[in-house]
């Protein structure tokens, strides 16, 4: 199994996302400071990968603080760690989660209060593995048999705590005896497709084509795609999704060619305080991520770039949320609301 973060005595060990798939290294974040680096510099990214990331920062900010003013650099950590990117609201509502956490212990010993916010943090990273598996489960009756599915970004292990969302469904579906391909876009300019969705379904023997993003509307026009499933990094209540860069045109391209848009998601992955995809904010990232590629030029000296790093999938173009609760369906205002509302 791939582990892609977990909490050690030493630190905070994460898989470095920006080696694979030439090195598979570790990186160790000794303090909540080097956590926050490591999500602001992609070591780790994915919205479920985050989100771990920020409990595990907030508990070890909180451990190496000062007893005397607990409250007060718990709010500087949180702060920090909240700035790091603002798309995935996982990373938001995991910090909410460990300060709801702090806010009931923190009359205890410090002692206690370390322990707990630590324990909360592991739970966070079991509970999204639990959670992907749920995912999986939900979905799989979706997924056609002997069909190839196609996904963008890595919506997988790499991006959640374990087994993914979107390549969780996959991975159910296949597990449930279902003879299934992938047809991974490759996902410029940060290539997660290409580096990590492919390492990682060749790490777990399943079959994975890498294709440009280019080349997706051509696979979907020739009938050679059965599904198309990806992950989220933050849904509104209307069930408008934002993820990776140039899921909205795979979206569009799949309901042109009457292929089902399957997008899998956490409920942590839910904004309903937003009426709809238009109030998600959009990271914005450098520009050297376009004009470079490994690091090599490839356009001219002085270009102009934009780099939004996600864009906004209108609910008209996604055919079902698959939540671990369950299938939501249009309309998604009132299946999303019952889905976040049922207990676990
Ligand atoms: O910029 P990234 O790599 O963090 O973006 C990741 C995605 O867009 C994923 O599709 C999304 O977070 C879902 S991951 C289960």
């Amino acid at each position: 199994m791939i582990e892609t973060i977990q909490w050690t005595d030493q630190g905070v060990v994460m898989i470095d996302q920006t080696r694979l798939p030439a090195e598979e290294t570790y990186v160790t974040c000794r303090n909540y400071r080097e956590v926050a680096d490591a999500i602001r510099t992609m070591i780790i990214r994915g919205a479920p990968a985050i989100g771990v990331a920020a409990a595990m920062g907030v508990a070890i900010g909180v451990a190496q603080a000062d007893p005397a003013d607990l409250d007060g650099q718990l709010a500087v950590i949180s702060k920090e760690l909240a700035g790091t990117r603002p798309t995935a609201v996982n990373l938001f509502w995991a910090i909410d989660r460990m300060n709801r956490v702090y806010s009931e212990i923190k009359h205890l010993p410090f002692e206690e209060i370390r322990e707990r916010l630590i324990a909360e943090a592991k739970l966070v990273r079991v509970e999204d593995i639990q959670i992907n598996m749920a995912m999986g489960r939900h979905g799989a009756s979706l997924v056609p048999d002997g069909k190839t599915v196609l996904t963008h970004c890595n919506a997988g292990a790499l991006a959640t705590a374990g087994y993914g969302t979107a390549l969780g469904v996959i991975r159910a579906a296949i597990e449930s005896g279902k003879n299934i391909d992938v047809y991974a876009d490759e996902t410029r300019p940060f290539l997660q497709g290409a580096r990590l969705t492919v390492w990682e379904l060749q790490h777990d023997g399943i079959r994975a084509t890498l294709i440009t993003d280019n080349m997706a509307g051509h696979f979907l026009r020739a009938g050679q795609i059965g599904c198309v499933v990806v992950g989220a990094d933050r849904i509104a209540a209307n069930g408008d999704v934002a993820n990776k860069i140039g899921t909205y045109s795979v979206a569009v391209l799949a309901k042109e060619n009457n292929i089902p848009f399957y997008v899998a998601a956490p409920i942590s992955t839910l904004d309903l305080t937003l009426s709809s995809g238009e109030f998600i904010p959009i990271e914005e990232r450098g520009g050297a991520e376009v004009t470079h590629v490994f690091g090599v030029r490839v356009a001219p000296e002085g270009t102009e770039v934009r780099n939004p790093a996600f864009d906004v999938t209108p609910n008209r173009y996604v055919t079902a949320i698959i939540t671990e609760k369950g299938v939501a369906r249009a309309p998604f205002n009132e299946s999303l609301r019952q889905l976040a509302e049922l207990k676990k």
